[in-house]
């Protein structure tokens, strides 16, 4: 089958890299379209060069915008994208507004969507992601899930079983791939840290860093608990902006602020840490694997097997509650935790299974 895959922010890339190699020793052939969602270099190139995906054969370059504007100008760009190279399905990862833009480009053109991490629920609908994951998944032919909970949810959404495979989680293939070289990298040494002397927190959502008062909160309370050992702060783009805006002194609070790491040494961080403070979705399932202790700070999450099968924890973004979980995480018991089915590193082959039976049906 004549593909097209579709790469936009940064937890895109770590998906799409497993596929990519599967399928290049396939029957199948992938054009790689990236939306330029995210563009910096360290959201976007780093990762093209750490995980060896190949150059994008296609780049649309979208950049920043409102959900509406980015939506609205990806869909744009990637319909003659899709007119022009008439590609048998289109794969997307993830939910981000890349995902959600180019499954509704093709629905309206009757080109097949593959959908990896299909069925993910927050059941919170003020998260945009939920929007674009539910969209997404009433519009997809093939519907790829992680974990065992995203069958019911889809199917209780309308969605046919038979259209629903369990291939596992290709963000742990990458993980698993790359943990090797990851290894090796020196960004300990460079920023002066040693393995269990540090926690790593990362914190982007708009519901945690958009108000004032909350974001103030979350930090103050990691600032306060944290000061056992030093936390490093990797942060995103938009973080920074709204650390600007409202003038809040991160140094002061004890927070050790660094620009956006990449794929390899951000693992060595994770691998290495005491604890992970984190709002993020792939983050939850990476410590998971790692059997590193996570903190999430959202009031829920689409990864429930994190939780009930591995190291996670949801705190929320109340201070005393985030205060009580980082204290009890250095000197309480220790979570028990195990690896959730087929988070084994072979999601993207099974993946590639999936396709062939699909060409097989094709005329
Ligand atoms: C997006 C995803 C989110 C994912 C996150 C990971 C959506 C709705 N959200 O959020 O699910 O967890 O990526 O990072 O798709 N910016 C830069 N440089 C960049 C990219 C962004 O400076 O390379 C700044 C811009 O000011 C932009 C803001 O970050 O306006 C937000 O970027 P956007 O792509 O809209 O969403 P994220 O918050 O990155």
């Amino acid at each position: 089958m004549k593909i097209i895959g579709v790469v936009g922010a940064r937890p895109n890339f770590m998906k799409m890299a497993p596929i990519c190699r599967a399928i290049a020793e396939s029957q199948h052939t992938m054009l790689l379209c990236h939306t330029g969602q995210h563009y910096d270099h360290n959201m976007s190139k780093v990762f093209f060069e750490d995980l060896g995906l190949p150059k994008p054969d296609i780049y649309l370059g979208v950049g920043s915008g409102s959900h509406a504007a980015q939506t609205a100008k990806i869909m744009a760009e990637f319909e003659g994208i899709v007119l022009e190279h008439k590609p048998d399905l289109v794969m997307v990862v993830g939910d981000v507004n890349s995902t959600l833009a180019c499954s509704l480009v093709c629905a309206k053109l009757g080109i097949a969507i593959a959908h990896v991490e299909a069925g993910l629920r927050s059941f919170d609908r003020e998260m945009p992601e939920e929007i674009n994951r539910m969209v997404t998944d009433i519009l997809s032919d093939l519907l790829l899930t992680t974990s065992e909970e995203a069958e019911p949810n889809l199917v209780r959404e309308g969605v046919d079983a038979a259209k629903i495979h369990f291939v596992g989680n290709v963000m742990i293939d990458s993980l698993q791939h790359f943990l090797p070289l990851a290894a090796e990298s020196t960004v300990l040494d460079e920023l002066n840290l040693e393995e269990r002397g540090y926690s790593l927190l990362t914190l982007h959502r708009p519901s945690n860093v958009d108000d004032p008062d909350i974001f103030r909160g979350i930090l103050e309370s990691i600032g306060e608990a944290g000061r056992r050992l030093p936390v490093l702060w990797p942060v995103h783009p938009r973080t920074r902006k709204m650390i600007e805006t409202f003038g809040i002194d991160v140094e002061s609070l004890g927070l050790r602020l660094v620009d956006p790491m990449g794929y390899l040494d951000f693992m060595r961080l994770m691998r290495d840490a005491r604890l992970v403070l984190t709002d993020s979705g792939g983050i939850q399932e990476e410590t998971t694997v790692l059997g590193i202790p996570c903190l999430t700070l959202r009031e829920n999450t689409e990864r429930p097997v994190t939780i009930t099968l591995g190291t996670n924890r949801l705190v929320g973004t109340d201070p005393e509650a985030i205060r009580e979980a980082i204290r009890d995480c250095f000197d309480g018991e220790a979570k028990p935790h195990s690896v959730p089915p087929l988070w084994d590193g072979h999601a993207a082959e099974r993946i590639v299974g999936v396709l062939d039976q699909m060409a097989e049906a094709l005329p």
